[in-house]
């Protein structure tokens, strides 16, 4: 990766940088709890590792005890990783090297609207605009892509029909997730099926560029994921972390694994079974990272409701929801997510 591929972090945040007095102190091991100031020391942890080959090639209760792993992993954890999952590994590795190519580019082309890389306006993101210190810049990029987009952009782009490919395979794992997880509450949906179609999910590339000082800076803040569900495929470097039981987490990559995670959408549908639960990335000094994400979702005006009575959340449509985050955003400077929408 040359130089000028990088995002000018410490041009942007160089008040912040001359502000932030570095922890050299050592911290002991016991600070590892979710107020943890150091998340370079949170210790590293298998997710629920779930078979889904289960799924078409067992027999009647091994295909129950595969669909109860999965609902009860999303109750307990909110996070899991799937294997065989009928993505192949050389879709996956073709994806992963074209994102790479695109992130190579020089910043100036990346941050330039689209001239190069057919992508809708503001898919180019990086580090946080509203920052103000270190603790809250995300020492990241990213592009954030609208699966609306990429059929409709240069179909001669060896990226964007990759994308295509990519985004056709996870999201029929998608769909496949949902159904188990209405399923295991006692629903027999359409409901994903005639709400969360292709064209209203997104990707989202990230790169994590080496960082002069993980131990003040995260590659992605705290958060949830505003969606239904999301399913990541991440390299070996490792970063990513999760609260579980009030203390934070490391996951350990698997390289045959994807990552789903329960997202807002389906706490609230689910009302409170399932867990969106906060997770974070943290950045290290020697190495960039690369993830990718689908973000499975409805369209806006799909009205979220809880499966059943009585109701923690009341309802609302998915873009009253996206509306709310980003005001929140705006106002307080994050994302308050369901608690505003508590009955
Ligand atoms: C996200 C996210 C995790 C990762 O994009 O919402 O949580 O490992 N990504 O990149
Ligand atoms: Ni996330």
């Amino acid at each position: 990766m040359s130089m000028d591929s990088d995002p000018p972090f410490h041009k942007a945040y160089k008040s912040f940088f001359d502000k932030t007095i570095i922890n050299k102190a050592v911290p002991s091991p016991t600070s590892s709890g979710s107020t943890s100031n150091y998340p370079l020391l949170v210790e590293e942890c298998d997710l629920p590792l779930i078979d889904l080959s289960l799924l078409d090639l067992g027999d009647e209760a091994e295909i129950d005890n595969c669909k109860s792993q999965i609902a009860r992993a999303s109750q307990e954890w909110g996070f899991f990783q799937v294997v065989n999952h009928g993505i192949s590994s050389e879709l996956l590795e073709k994806m992963r090297s074209e994102q790479k190519k695109v992130f190579s580019q020089p910043f100036d082309m990346k941050s330039q609207e689209n001239k190069y890389l057919n992508f809708s306006a503001g898919s180019y993101r990086w580090g946080t605009p509203t920052a103000t210190c270190l603790r809250q810049v995300a020492w990241s990029e990213a592009f954030h892509i609208p699966l609306s987009n990429i059929s409709g952009s240069d179909g001669l782009n060896t990226l964007s029909s990759t994308m295509e490919q990519f985004a056709a395979k996870v999201s029929n794992l998608a769909q496949k997730l949902a159904e188990i997880l209405a399923e295991k509450l006692g629903q027999k949906s359409t409901f994903f099926q005639e709400n969360c179609l292709s064209s209203t999910c997104f990707l989202r590339m990230n790169r994590y560029p080496p960082c002069p000082i993980p131990s003040e800076v995260f590659g992605l803040m705290p958060h949830t994921d505003s969606d239904f569900l999301t399913i990541l495929h991440q390299d070996q470097v490792g970063g990513l972390q999760l609260v579980k039981d009030d203390t934070w987490i490391a996951v350990k990559p698997n390289p045959e694994a994807l990552i789903i995670n329960i997202g807002d959408l389906f706490q609230a549908w689910s009302n409170d079974v399932y867990k969106s639960v906060e997770h974070r990335v943290v950045t290290n000094m020697e190495v960039e990272r690369f993830s990718t994400a689908y973000f499975f979702c409805p369209s806006y005006e799909t009205v979220i409701e809880s499966c059943c009575e009585p109701s923690v959340y009341r309802k609302f449509s998915f873009g009253e929801y996206r509306q709310q985050v980003q005001d929140d955003v705006k106002n307080f400077g994050f994302k308050v997510g369901l608690p505003k929408f508590l009955l």
